[in-house]
């Protein structure tokens, strides 16, 4: 079972920074989850809301600042005072980050509220120019994003993010080609796990952050978590 550090190691560091990021990579995790938007001037940007004001000493939705806004902007000292400093990081700085690593990205793509034309374009030309694609996995909530990014990019592989239980979501994934099924953890059955693998889908549940929870993920045989706590989930595999 693959350990996907939700938002970097967002226990540990401010979340969706590259210090999450470096902390996870230097933990050795499996890869990486994080949520990205675009700024006013069109550039791919890594933030879990769609505004500001709770990550930094900012204020507003990251569409109406420019990058050159954003980037000055604090998205550290809310989190611990040690992490001041740290920014607002740009898909293209993650991706230099973890050029050297065989770390899997799960890059979730926030367009459920704002559709932010154009950024399953930009996502996908950027993790070719980083000759990446085999080992990223694009997710969202919004599935007609998903259809988007794999009608531009067929080998791409997509995670259909959903909350509540679906029927036979085995079977929808099929409907559009997503690779993955990413559910809420609470919504995992082995009867999905074993639908979707019969199938040749992936599923990598969100967010599992207690043992119990984690356990429960592992006997019924899960590719992935997504979790805040690597670290915990490391030490669960162990001694299961
Ligand atoms: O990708 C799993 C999880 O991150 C989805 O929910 O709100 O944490 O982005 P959220
Ligand atoms: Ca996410």
């Amino acid at each position: 079972m693959k350990i996907i550090a939700h938002r970097g190691f967002s226990s540990r560091a401010p979340e969706n920074t590259l210090a999450a990021f470096g902390m996870a990579v230097e933990f050795g995790v499996d890869g990486l989850e994080f949520d990205v938007h675009l700024s006013k001037d069109g550039e791919v940007v890594i933030c879990h809301d769609e505004a500001v004001d709770r990550t930094t000493d900012g204020e507003g939705l990251i569409k109406d600042f420019t990058w050159e806004e954003l980037r000055r902007l604090d998205a550290g000292s809310w989190f611990e005072p040690r992490f001041v400093g740290e920014r607002i990081p740009r898909l293209s700085d993650l991706l230099e980050l973890v050029a050297g690593t065989r770390l899997l990205l799960n890059i979730e793509l926030k367009t459920n509220i704002f559709p932010y034309p154009g950024i399953e374009e930009k996502v996908i030309q950027m993790v070719k120019n980083f000759g990446i694609v085999n080992r990223c996995i694009i997710s969202s909530f919004n599935h007609h994003s998903l259809l988007r990014a794999i009608t531009i990019l067929p080998e791409l592989k997509t995670g259909a993010l959903y909350e509540a239980d679906l029927f036979k979501p085995w079977e929808y994934a099929e409907t559009f080609g997503a690779a993955a099924l990413h559910p809420e953890h609470h919504s995992v059955t082995p009867e999905l796990v074993r639908e979707a693998r019969h199938r040749g889908i992936m599923v990598n549940p969100w967010t599992v952050n207690e043992p119990v929870h984690m356990e429960r993920m592992i006997a019924a045989a899960v590719d992935g978590i997504i979790t805040n706590y690597p670290d915990v989930a490391k030490q669960v595999l162990q001694n299961t």
